[in-house]
């Protein structure tokens, strides 16, 4: 079963909850909030005061992707502001089993995300740990960039380690998927799918999630 996370980054932020209530209601199945520092990525977006507000508000699960430097600081104040669960960058962790450990700890599941150009390899000893592994299909930073086609070997081969060691770890894409090109990522192991500017930049919201659903039979 595909899983479908919009990211409120392409939301209107003058109107949150109504919009977050669009794809509450569209069917969507989590919530993927983009937290960026203007350090580890170039933009600043949201913190946990946001979160605290809209806690209690939607039944969607905070989904929380960190893009921010040291996240082991914030991880307590995120879970605690409602994240179901966290996605840290390998990239931005020097500990990384350390941080997983955190996570968890704070009772959200425990993610990390890979960018681009990272290497499956980097969390070859931590997998058996994760709930769940984001392979970024653009570079973190911003909404509405081009998908990176060469995800999608990155994508098949995470799937094959995983189901060789008969793990239980959701995939999660992010960047650039559109009702377009869905498809190919599922086709190549995901079963969790970000979605920002397709979504909330849709005339019709809840047409366009049914698409992103009929093109993928899930
Ligand atoms: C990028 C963010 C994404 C972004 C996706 O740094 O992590 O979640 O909002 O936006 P689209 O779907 O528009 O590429
Ligand atoms: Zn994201």
């Amino acid at each position: 079963m595909m899983k479908l996370a919009p990211s409120i980054l392409s939301a209107d932020f003058s109107n949150l909850l109504a919009d977050i209530k669009k794809v509450e209601e569209a069917g969507c199945d989590l919530l993927h909030i983009d937290v960026m520092d203007g350090h580890f990525v170039p933009n600043i977006t949201i913190g946990p005061l946001v979160m605290e507000g809209l806690k209690g508000k939607t039944k969607l699960p905070f989904d929380v992707h960190l893009m921010i430097e040291n996240p082991d600081r914030y991880i307590p104040q995120f879970a605690k502001a409602g994240a179901h669960i966290i996605s840290v960058h390998s990239e931005a962790c020097i500990h990384l089993h350390r941080t997983i450990q955190l996570i968890k700890d704070n009772g959200a599941k425990a993610a990390v995300a890979l960018n681009p150009a990272t290497p499956l390899n980097v969390i070859e000893h931590v997998l058996e740990d994760l709930d769940m592994v984001l392979i970024m299909t653009v570079n973190p930073g911003f909404g509405g960039q081009s998908f990176i086609e060469s995800s999608l070997s990155k994508i098949e081969a995470l799937r094959k380690i995983i189901d060789t060691r008969g793990l239980n770890v959701d995939i999660q894409v992010d960047g650039g998927i559109k009702v377009d090109n869905v498809k190919k990522v599922i086709d190549a192991g995901a079963n969790i799918v970000v979605a920002g500017s397709a979504i909330f930049n849709s005339e019709n919201i809840t047409q366009t999630v049914k698409q992103f659903r009929e093109n993928t039979n899930l």
